[in-house]
Parts: structure tokens; sequence; C-alpha cells
């Protein structure tokens, strides 16, 4: 940025100018089908054919089909026929939904809900809270009944949330060995993601999902086969339900969501609780020290404050309130991935 060259000649300014060009683009090629279209044909296919199987206009396919050329997200094919285009391996792999390890519905929750409400940045750093009511008209005094604007819309943060998982899971499962928990709460555990990377990898375990009733019951209905009987569900509210004794507590994206305060008082909740020489298994993308980055981090902290009420921390923040709960032992793992592992035990 201090270069001459930038001076002159702001590339990186226009960059992020329409940075948000290219998150739309992407978005809307899945939200169409295209990447679905393309891996299902097993051919090359033209614009006009692409356009009349999805029902859109020709002239804007052709020009969402060349931008995703661009991305890196379709390749484009010149011959004597015309001009064809065909999914890139990543496209194959992580937008066509029919892929396991499709990030689809990730991006329609991006797209959909976290679009709307980064619309209103400026307010949320001018008063500090969440957008929510701005963007939705919905109180957002319950949190996650703002989240869940209708089990339509819940199903779908479900599949987002999961998704992730397919990608990171196991790196922060196995960033510690955890063969000695056999009995594991996974509290906030929603569709059962990471639960089903753990007993995966400890097949001697069994994990259970604690989590709002409506979430548990969508949860067993849609994402856990019933034949699975080493993840069990537990309806209740962290804050509020008595959490039972187990050897191990997953903390998934969870304290990012609170303020000081409650992850506090959540904390020292499980350290009761927890069995001697149990601990705490906390998973969250870390800032760096001096909070200098990353920037996918700082950027998923700028998303907190418009989305959530908590805020993205570095480890030292983390292991801080570990240890003022009452844990010991605390150790930070760092998988070179979006997200990380911390281990406090009591
Ligand atoms: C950001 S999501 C993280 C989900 C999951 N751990 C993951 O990483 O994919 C937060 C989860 O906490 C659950 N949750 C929020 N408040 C809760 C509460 N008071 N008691 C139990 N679960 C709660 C939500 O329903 C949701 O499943």
């Amino acid at each position: 940025m201090d270069s001459a060259e930038d001076l002159n000649y702001p590339q990186i300014l226009f960059q992020y100018n329409h940075g948000f060009f290219f998150s739309k683009t992407m978005f809307t090629a899945c939200e169409l089908g295209v990447f679905d279209l393309l891996l299902e044909s097993e051919e090359p296919l033209s614009s006009d054919v692409i356009a009349g199987r999805l029902g859109t206009s020709t002239t804007g396919m052709e020009r969402l089909l060349d931008t995703c050329v661009g991305l890196k997200l379709l390749r484009v094919e010149l011959n004597s026929e015309g001009v064809f285009y065909r999914n890139t391996e990543v496209s194959n792999l992580y937008l066509a939904k029919a892929s396991p390890k499709s990030l689809y519905h990730n991006m329609m929750y991006y797209s959909k809900t976290v679009y709307l409400c980064w619309h209103y940045l400026t307010d949320a750093v001018r008063e500090g809270k969440n957008q929510y009511e701005r963007a939705f008209g919905i109180s957002s005094k319950d949190l996650f009944g703002a989240v869940y604007r209708s089990e339509e819309e819940m199903i779908k943060f479900m599949y987002g949330l999961n998704e992730i998982w397919s990608i990171c899971g196991r790196d922060v499962i196995a960033a510690f060995d955890l063969s000695p928990f056999t009995h594991i709460y996974d509290l906030g555990g929603c569709a059962g993601g990471l639960a089903q990377e753990c007993i995966s990898l400890y097949p001697n375990s069994t994990v259970t999902i604690y989590d709002l009733p409506k979430v548990a019951q969508v949860a067993k209905e849609h994402f856990i086969p019933p034949e699975e009987h080493r993840i069990m569900f537990h309806e209740g509210d962290f804050f509020k339900d008595p959490v039972p004794e187990a050897d191990l507590y997953i903390l998934a994206r969870i304290l990012h969501d609170w303020p000081d305060d409650k992850c506090m008082h959540l904390l020292e909740k499980i350290h009761k609780v927890c069995k001697p020489g149990g601990g705490v298994l906390v998973v969250e993308t870390l800032l760096n020290e001096d909070k200098s980055g990353p920037l996918d981090t700082q950027v998923y902290s700028l998303n907190m404050l418009v989305q959530a009420e908590g805020k993205e921390k570095t480890s030292s923040e983390y292991s801080n309130l570990l240890r003022a709960a009452g844990f010991k032992e605390v150790q930070v793992k760092k998988t070179g991935k979006l997200y990380d592992a911390i281990l406090g035990r009591k």
C-alpha cells in the first residue's frame, strides 16, 4: 500500500471497492444452479443452453458466465461451433450442491443473510451492536431466535455451518489427542458436523449435542442418521438450564458469539460440572496477538459486530478466559486452516 506505484494507481483500492461484486457473482451462479448443471451435464455447454435450462435471460447469463471465468470458477473453450463453459475442479468440489464438500448452503447464507446485515455496517460501528432489527425487522434480543427466522431459514443456516466441518473439522478434532475423553458434550453442537468428525476419529467416544430444543429436533430429523447411536441429543439452553457432567466439552464457534461476561458465566458453569482430569475444547478462528491479522479473522470479527454480540479474539484472550474460569494447562494449537483449537484441563 505504501509504494509509489500504489499511490499513482491505487489498484488495491479498486479491488476493495468492488470486492463485493466478486462475492455476488459467485453467490448468483450458485443460486441459479450454474455449477450443478455443469457438473451434471458432463460436457461443456454454451451460454444459450445454460440460460435455456436455468430459465434466465441469455444476455445476463453470458455475462455471469464470463465473469465466473475471470474468477476461475469456470473454464471457457472456444471451437468452430462456438463458446462453451465447464466447471473448474474447485467449483465441482465446493460449489456444486451434490459434492460431499459443497459450500453451497454457506454461500447462500452469506448471500441472503450476512450480505443484508453488512449493508448496515456503518450503523453497527456507530451503535456497537448487531443489525438484525434493521436488516430483518426482527428483535435481536434473543440472538438465535432472530437468526432462525423460520424453520426453513434454520435448516439452511445449519447446513451452512455444518459444511465448514467437512473441510476444517478433522484438523481441529485432531489438534489434540482427545482419545482419553470418551464422554463428550458438544455445546451448541448444532447439526453435528463436528460431532461426526469426533466419533469418526475417536470411535470409542460418544458425543451429545446440546442445543436449543428446536435446533436439536431439526438436527435429529435432518442431519444425524438414526442408526448413529454414538451421537445423542440434549435439548436445553446452556445459559439457563443445567449442563450435565462429562469428560470433555466442545465449544465450537460459541464464545465468539457472546460478550465476555456471558462467556465467563458459561465457562464457569462448565468447569463446575467437568470431571476432574476432563477439559474444554474451544474451536475458534484466532486473531494475532497485536490484532494485525489474519485478515479473514479481522473481517469475521466485524461480522460478529454486525450479526452477533461477541467478537473474534486472540489466543491470549481465550486462554485468559479459560484460566479465569478455573481451567489449567491451557494449550493452543494452530491448524493452519481457518479454525484453531484451545484445550483447557480441569
Ligand atoms: C454459531 S453456531 C455454532 C454451531 C456449531 N458449534 C458449529 O461450529 O458449527 C451457535 C450454536 O449455538 C446454539 N445456541 C445458541 N444459544 C444457545 C443456548 N443458549 N443454549 C444452547 N445452544 C445455543 C445455536 O443454536 C447454534 O447451534
